[in-house]
């Protein structure tokens, strides 16, 4: 894998949080393409189709520089495929895999739309089969495999302490809803975790086969997302080419047993956006704990922006833009909202703990760069707490210039919902 380190120079970055103001988030038009491109070149023995989880990041110049390489969507709830429509793709690339259940007559209005359904659970598929349309629509079905993993329980999505998907040994029911109701189920989904072990994805692989051969017209395998990006350790992020030719190879051996040649479909978030943005935050105070203690680093980008150290105690790689490289000091990073537990270096996969990251010697008014902000950074992030406006994003392109994608929110915009 190529680890995607956007941006120039700090003196670009600096440059664009004095223009723009911060926090802000920065993405990188090329390095999205350049993960895009290697999600499509990832070995598959019949045919590949690639969507985006578009929970990772949706906003909609996200979306399209997907859409103009050819990479579809897998939107995960109702509003979500909405802001896709909104964003010019059209209704047949999006897929709804959604542990919303959606009233019969708004998942008729979907199909007809021509959205792809993925149902993720009994209740559902019971549902899409009385309507009229179920017969002549062929969807997806999305199963617990039995096993999962993520880059931590949080966000492993299979196995039995797991919601999301039929669960393996319920399938008969599931077959016998299918047999009863003449319901084509063309594509079988699977998706194991976030962060995976990818030796347990490609289990998965070989489990979900397994399940395909109880299902004659399923065509195409959707294996979900789930690729690991180690932000902090390159070295450590999945290489694709090697981890998908043994799922090739089981594809192709399903072949000669069965004659059947299936399409492999895959859905990263993670993988498409993670390297592919960054927060750039400038340091509001500094402040330390004594000897025993800490020196503490304030920035103005907080849990209202990024959320993933807080819950998960996930790490992102922090600079300090225009200080050099030479590190003359150990920081907590917190962020600036009322909360003890709203910290940029918590102990890795210990949300609770603190930990402290190498940096120059900071003065106020810094700009402190977050890496790896791209997947599940704003999207996910825990807005308006404090009533702290959503910040705005900015988008580098092709060409180097810098343009805005978001504007920031306007404080008024916050309780304008509000009544008396
Ligand atoms: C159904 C589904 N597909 C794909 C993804 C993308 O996962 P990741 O961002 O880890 O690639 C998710 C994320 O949880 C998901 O729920």
């Amino acid at each position: 894998m190529q680890f995607p380190v956007p941006f120039s120079s700090d003196e670009q970055l600096i440059g664009i949080a004095e223009k723009y103001g911060t926090p802000l988030f920065v993405h990188d038009e090329s390095a999205y393409e350049r993960c895009g491109k290697e999600a499509l070149a990832a070995p598959n023995a019949f045919g590949l189709s690639v969507r985006y989880a578009m929970k990772a990041n949706s906003h909609r110049a996200v979306l399209r520089i997907f859409e103009r390489l050819g990479i579809a969507i897998d939107a995960s709830s109702i509003y979500e495929v909405e802001r896709a429509l909104a964003a010019g793709i059209a209704p047949e690339k999006i897929q709804l895999t959604s542990q919303e259940v959606q009233p019969a007559e708004r998942l008729r209005e979907l199909i007809a739309k021509g959205i792809q359904y993925n149902a993720t659970s009994l209740e559902q598929l019971r549902i899409f089969a009385w309507l009229d349309c179920a017969k002549d629509t062929p969807i997806s079905i999305r199963v617990n495999p039995g096993l999962g993993s993520g880059h931590n329980n949080r966000t492993n999505t299979a196995g039995r302490g797991a919601s999301f998907g039929v669960w393996h040994s319920h399938l008969k029911e599931a077959l016998k809803l299918i047999e009863e109701n003449g319901l084509k189920i063309e594509r079988l989904h699977t998706h194991v975790g976030s962060g995976s072990d990818w030796r347990v994805w490609q289990k998965a692989a070989l489990l979900t086969l397994k399940i395909a051969a109880k299902m004659p017209d399923v065509k195409t395998v959707n294996m979900g997302g789930g690729y690991k990006i180690d932000r902090v350790r390159p070295e450590k992020s999945i290489d694709l080419q090697s981890a998908f030719k043994p799922v090739k190879k089981a594809f192709k051996d399903f072949a000669r047993e069965t004659g059947r040649k299936l399409r492999l479909e895959i859905e990263p978030g993670t993988y498409l956006a993670a390297n592919s943005c960054i927060l750039l935050a400038r340091v509001e105070d500094i402040c330390d704990t004594g000897p025993k203690g800490y020196e503490f680093l304030k920035i103005n980008g907080s849990m209202t922006e990024l959320l993933r150290p807080m819950i998960y105690g996930a790490h992102h790689p922090i600079r300090l833009l225009g200080r050099g490289e030479e590190t003359e000091a150990d920081y907590v990073v917190v962020g600036t909202t009322c909360e003890s537990g709203d910290i940029f270096t918590p102990k890795e996969y210990d949300p609770e703990g603190i930990d402290t990251v190498s940096l120059p010697r900071a003065e106020r008014g810094d700009i402190v760069a977050v890496l790896g902000a791209g997947a599940y950074g704003l999207s996910m992030s825990a807005k308006n707490y404090n009533t702290r406006p959503i910040c705005a994003e900015v988008m580098i392109g092709k060409d180097g210039a810098d343009r805005l994608i978001t504007k920031r929110q306007k404080p008024e915009e916050i309780w304008a919902r509000e009544l008396d």
